[in-house]
């Protein structure tokens, strides 16, 4: 694992698209994990940025979500599926039949799981998956006492997660109490893990996450065991971090992140 500090949320986010558009321009039929929530919100602003000014092109590639509310149509304002069609896939050209998401809507949902895992087989397996972590270490919505080797599958969401995203539903909706997400294991087989946090309130956590022991009550520990996984964070995330002069010295003197010091565009 790998700690990258950024001097805010935005430098922060940019990175994690800058890395991401290397990747895509590399490789362009990359198959791409992507997550919502506020967090990821300027992601997606910096990629729809670049495809506009420098023509980062989506057209090869694939992208899997990890999660989908249950209940939720793909026309619900709340899903997962409109978050990502408005901030994301109406913005750039990719292919509409390249974007999957789990249908939360469907009637067997255990099928439904098996039949997602599936396709990201086919698919060749995730080569990046963008990650966020919740404020009590979820990833996906891998919520406390998931099996580190875990698969897609429903998953009742804990009480700190239904706090944090209620604020996003509108008094009109409910908030479902299930989500179907990737599982841990699921994760950890992508090829590279890209894990964004921004802001005090995931300082904690982030700790926990990256210098804690690992225990299936924090999903985000399983993250230790990946080969290649980057944490990037902004300062206020990286403020409980043990070893932070460490981390600020690979970023400011590896080879690998020279073309990565000086990024300034904000979104
Ligand atoms: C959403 C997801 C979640 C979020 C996490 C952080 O697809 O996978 O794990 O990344 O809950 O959410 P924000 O960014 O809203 O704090």
């Amino acid at each position: 694992m790998e700690v990258i500090i950024r001097p805010n949320a935005d430098a922060a986010a940019q990175l994690v698209a800058q890395i991401i558009a290397h990747d895509l321009r590399a490789n362009p039929k990359l198959v791409l994990g992507l997550a919502t929530g506020r967090t990821m919100e300027s992601v997606y602003c910096h990629l729809v940025r670049m495809h506009r000014e420098s023509r980062l092109d989506f057209s090869l590639c694939q992208t899997f979500n990890l999660d989908e509310y249950v209940g939720l149509a793909a026309s619900d304002a709340n899903s997962y599926r409109h978050y990502m069609d408005e901030l994301l896939f109406n913005e750039v050209n990719i292919d509409p039949r390249n974007t999957h998401l789990p249908d939360g809507c469907a009637a067997d949902l255990d099928a439904e799981c098996a039949a997602y895992e599936s396709l990201i087989k086919r698919c060749g397996g995730i080569d990046v998956q963008l990650l966020g972590i919740g404020r009590a270490g979820h990833i996906g919505f891998n919520e406390p006492l998931s099996a580190l080797m875990s698969r897609t599958r429903v998953k009742a969401l804990a009480p700190r997660t239904l706090a944090q995203n209620a604020p996003q539903f509108d008094v009109s909706t409910r908030m479902p109490r299930r989500a179907i997400t990737m599982g841990v294991g699921t994760i950890l087989e992508s090829g590279r893990c890209l894990l964004l946090a921004t802001g005090a309130e995931k300082a904690e956590i982030i700790a926990k996450a990256v210098e804690g022991p690992i225990s299936s009550m924090i999903s985000a520990t399983a993250l230790q065991l990946h080969p290649h996984c980057t944490v990037i964070v902004d300062e206020a995330a990286a403020g409980a971090l043990a070893e932070q002069e460490y981390y600020r010295w690979i970023f400011e003197n590896e080879p690998e992140w020279a073309a990565y010091r000086h990024l300034a565009t904000p979104c």
